[in-house]
C-alpha cells in the first residue's frame, strides 16, 4: 500500500476530471452554482490556483480573470492543464503547497479546490497563514471541498483516524493499485469554525455534496 499523494494524483491525472462529470443532477447544479459565483469573484483579478490539478476551475475562472498562475506538485496534472484553452494570461509553477515559492502580496484571489480535505488538520492554520501572506490588501481566498457522498464509498475504504483527528482512507486506481490518503470531511459547523480561526468568512455554502467558502 502506498502513501504517496503526489504519485496517486499523478497517476490519476488523465482520468481525474471524471469527478466533475458524474451523472447526478444535484452535483451538477451545485458545481455550476459555485462556478457562477467564482467567475464573479475573480473578474479582472490576478489569481493563484493551487493546487490547480487539471485546471477545471482555472478554465472557468479564465473567462473573467485578468491572469491565473496554476501551481501543482504533479507535472502530470500541470500537463493536463496545459491542454486546455484559457481566456486570460496563464503561468504554470511546479511547487509543493507546503513550500510556496511566491512573493508576498501578489494575488487578488487564491483558489483552493479540493485540497483542505487532504491537508493534515493540525497543519491547516499554518497553510492558511502562508496563503494569506500572498494576498494583496482586500484579497480573498476561495475554497471548495467535498461533503461525504455515499456514492464515493466504492472507491475509498476507511482505514482509521490518527490522534490529530485525520481520517485515512484506502483509494484504488483503475489498475488495482492501492494508496492511503487523508480525506477529512467537515460538518457545516466545523467548516465555520475551521475558517473563522484564520479568516473573516464572507460567504459559506454547504450543499449536499460540496461546501465552499470565500474568506479574507
Ligand atoms: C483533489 S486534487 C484537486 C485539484 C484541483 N484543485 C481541483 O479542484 O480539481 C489535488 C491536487 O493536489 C496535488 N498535490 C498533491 N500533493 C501536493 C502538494 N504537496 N503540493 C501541491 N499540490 C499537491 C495533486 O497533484 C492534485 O492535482
Amino acid at each position: 500500500m502506498k502513501h504517496n499523494m503526489k504519485e496517486y494524483y499523478s497517476r490519476r491525472a488523465p482520468d481525474y476530471e471524471k469527478i466533475y462529470y458524474r451523472d447526478d443532477e444535484v452535483r451538477r447544479k451545485e458545481i455550476d452554482g459555485v462556478a457562477e459565483s467564482l467567475k464573479e469573484l475573480v473578474t479582472e483579478k490576478d489569481v493563484l490556483d493551487i493546487p490547480a490539478g487539471t485546471g477545471y476551475w482555472m478554465e472557468i475562472m479564465s473567462q473573467k480573470a485578468s491572469s491565473i498562475v496554476a501551481s501543482d506538485l504533479s507535472i502530470e496534472m500541470l500537463n493536463e492543464t496545459k491542454k486546455k484553452r484559457f481566456n486570460c494570461q496563464t503561468d504554470y509553477v511546479l511547487a509543493n503547497i507546503n513550500q510556496l515559492p511566491f512573493a508576498k502580496n501578489c494575488f487578488d484571489i487564491i483558489a483552493v479546490g479540493f485540497w483542505v480535505s487532504h491537508h493534515p488538520l493540525q497543519d491547516l492554520p499554518e497553510l492558511f497563514s502562508n496563503l494569506k501572506k500572498l494576498l494583496r490588501p482586500n484579497g480573498k481566498i476561495w475554497f471548495i471541498d467535498n461533503n461525504p457522498p455515499p456514492a464515493e464509498f466504492h472507491i475509498e475504504k476507511l482505514i482509521g483516524k490518527d490522534e490529530q483527528g485525520n481520517v485515512y482512507k484506502k483509494r484504488f486506481l483503475d489498475d488495482g493499485q492501492e494508496y492511503t490518503i487523508i480525506k477529512n470531511y467537515f460538518t457545516e459547523k466545523e467548516v465555520k469554525n475551521l475558517f473563522s480561526i484564520s479568516f473573516k468568512i464572507e460567504s459559506l455554502t454547504y450543499g449536499k455534496y460540496y461546501w465552499s467558502v470565500v474568506a479574507g
